[in-house]
């Protein structure tokens, strides 16, 4: 797939919801996905703080630092070119104060190369929001289900299923966009109430478990290619089992090296002929030993095979270059 250079301007975003093309949005943690990401023409890569479930193996999303997401954003922006890069505000990094919120905003900026930041909620979070775009900083809104406050909204579950939350979560929406919010994520939220908002808002909405209608649509990217294992949300699609794949060539690998089926000879290096049989001369008889006549042109220290052995001699290892 041919894909145009440079970054993809943010306008574009709302040009693309007028024309009524998808956004399609996908998050990425390390250079592989954010290589693999903006190779497949993604639009936009989140560095969301689902890092903390499925990079970091914690149970939700609010144990991840500032200081960790901006290891994970910093290693994601320095790789691609063109998908716009959204750093994701982790939990008590904003809430504060909208002081509190700018200071961590400019943080993922300047230390982690985002293009924008994602905060969840409303309410006061429409403050927070305000104030960073006031800063000169994108923002993304989300609403619905909201991860890092779970336990407040009683748990991972499908927000606005009652008519009086499903105008709360309309209105949320539009508090945000008129707050500045360049875009909108609509999470676990039926699908007429993500296609009202989508409607009512002139931003894009991005869903994840809210149905067809919105804008555009994001995965994490763990849960797309199979690679998180056990229960999964009902809103997920696989496209790939890559645990399987994984666990298949790891064990593949284990049972080669006992079997001494790897290495093979094409996984080895090989040394001079002559070389060979010095050495093999060396070690036979070490007092007899005769330097290579390389080695007494180009250095008067002893060669290695001359010196004791290390405690722990490193492996040599093959890397793409030999
Ligand atoms: O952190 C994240 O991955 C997210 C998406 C689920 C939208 O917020």
């Amino acid at each position: 797939m041919s894909i145009p250079a440079g970054k993809l301007p943010l306008p574009e975003l709302l040009a693309m919801k007028r024309r009524g093309d998808k956004i399609v949005m996908v998050t990425a943690y390390d250079a592989p996905g954010a290589r693999f990401a903006e190779d497949a023409g993604i639009d936009v890569i989140l560095v969301g703080d689902t890092a903390a479930m499925v990079v970091l193996g914690h149970s939700g999303t609010t144990p991840v630092t500032v200081d960790e997401m901006l290891f994970l954003t910093r290693t994601v922006s320095r790789q691609v070119h063109r998908p716009i890069v959204v750093g994701d505000l982790p939990f008590g990094s904003y809430e504060t104060s909208d002081e509190d919120a700018v200071r961590t905003a400019v943080r993922f900026v300047k230390e982690g190369g985002a293009d924008i930041v994602k905060l969840e909620g409303a309410g006061p979070m429409v403050s927070r929001a305000r104030a960073i775009v006031e800063a000169g900083i994108p923002v993304m809104g989300h609403v619905g289900l909201t991860p890092q406050s779970a336990t407040m909204l009683g748990g991972f579950k499908t927000q606005g299923k009652t008519a009086e939350a499903a105008q709360r979560l309309v209105e949320d929406a539009v508090a945000l966009e008129e707050a500045g919010c360049f875009a909108v994520v609509l999470e676990a939220v039926p699908a007429p109430v993500a296609a009202e908002v989508t409607r009512r808002l002139t931003v894009p909405t991005i869903g994840i478990g809210a149905g067809p209608d919105c804008d555009g649509q994001v995965l994490v990217y763990h849960d797309l290619l199979g690679l998180t294992e056990g229960h999964l949300p009902r809103f997920v699609k696989r496209y790939g089992n890559l645990s399987r794949e994984i666990r298949d060539a790891l064990e593949s690998y284990a049972e080669d090296v006992r079997s001494g089926t790897f290495p093979e000879e094409q996984h080895t290096y090989e040394m001079p002929f002559e070389e060979l049989e010095d050495f093999e001369r060396m070690i036979e008889s070490p007092s007899s030993s005769k330097p290579s006549a390389q080695a007494t042109k180009s250095s008067s220290r002893p060669t290695n095979a001359q010196l004791p052995a290390p405690r722990s001699e490193p492996p040599l290892r093959k890397t793409s270059s030999p």
